[in-house]
């Protein structure tokens, strides 16, 4: 079992306005997480490459950029090239995960994808090889603030078993609902990368919270 926890703070809920003092106030943080929607996968629209690009020069926090886009064989490539770290795409959005995951790794990032609520995991076990991440939503994407869905939480225990039956390289990342009131029940299902939004920037000291929910999944989580 994984023992690396790692949080990583959605600036989707942070103040567009003033990015640059927002991810400021993360600086515990293990990675800043950029949800790239494009009006079409999710009924919402944020950044695209340049805003990402920005964002890497803003920050020595490594940038993991999740993105709710169609076509994302197409468009992921273009956001290793702009400065993020890890890539994540939806497997709903793509025709040729395979290739893309490999597109994304040969141009230097880490390749995730990631699964909506109803998106089951097992088609996709032999792919785990080709991953540096999987991403189980919690929610459905488009918007932060919303409500845990408990109903995921089979899905990761399933992940979290085929990650270790392919030599447990791979992380297993959740995203929406994440507060200190449901790491836990994620860390115990198996989740290493927590993704919190809200949680993170509804509070007065953004920073605190990164390390208290930190804490919380390290106290129940496998080693
Ligand atoms: C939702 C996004 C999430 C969102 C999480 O579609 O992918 O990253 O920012 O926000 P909270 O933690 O508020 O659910
Ligand atoms: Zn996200």
């Amino acid at each position: 079992m994984s023992n690396h926890i790692q949080i990583t703070p959605s600036i989707l809920n942070a103040d567009f306005a003033n990015l640059q003092s927002e991810i400021a106030r993360i600086g515990n943080s293990d990675w800043i997480h950029v949800d790239v929607m494009d009006n079409h996968f999710v009924p919402n629209l944020t950044f695209g490459p340049s805003m990402v690009e920005a964002l890497s020069r803003a920050t020595e926090i490594p940038l993991d950029a999740h993105l709710m886009i169609a076509d994302a064989d197409r468009h992921a490539p273009a956001y290793v090239e702009a400065g993020a770290k890890s890539v994540t795409f939806h497997v709903e959005a793509s025709s040729a995960p395979i290739r893309t995951a490999r597109e994304i790794r040969s141009k230097g990032a880490r390749a995730s994808m990631a699964l909506r609520p109803a998106t089951p995991i097992e088609p996709y076990e032999e792919l785990i090889p080709e991953l540096d991440m999987v991403l189980i939503m919690t929610v459905e994407p488009g918007f932060g603030g919303q409500k845990f869905l408990d109903l995921c939480l089979p899905k990761i225990r399933t992940a979290r078993s085929y990650i270790e039956k392919h030599g447990g390289e791979c992380w297993l990342q959740v995203d929406g609902g994440v507060s200190l009131e449901t790491i836990e029940r994620c860390a115990e299902a198996g989740a290493d990368v927590f993704v919190a939004g809200s949680a993170v920037y509804s509070v007065e000291d953004p920073d605190q919270m990164v390390n208290d929910l930190r804490a919380a999944a390290a106290a129940v989580s496998h080693s």
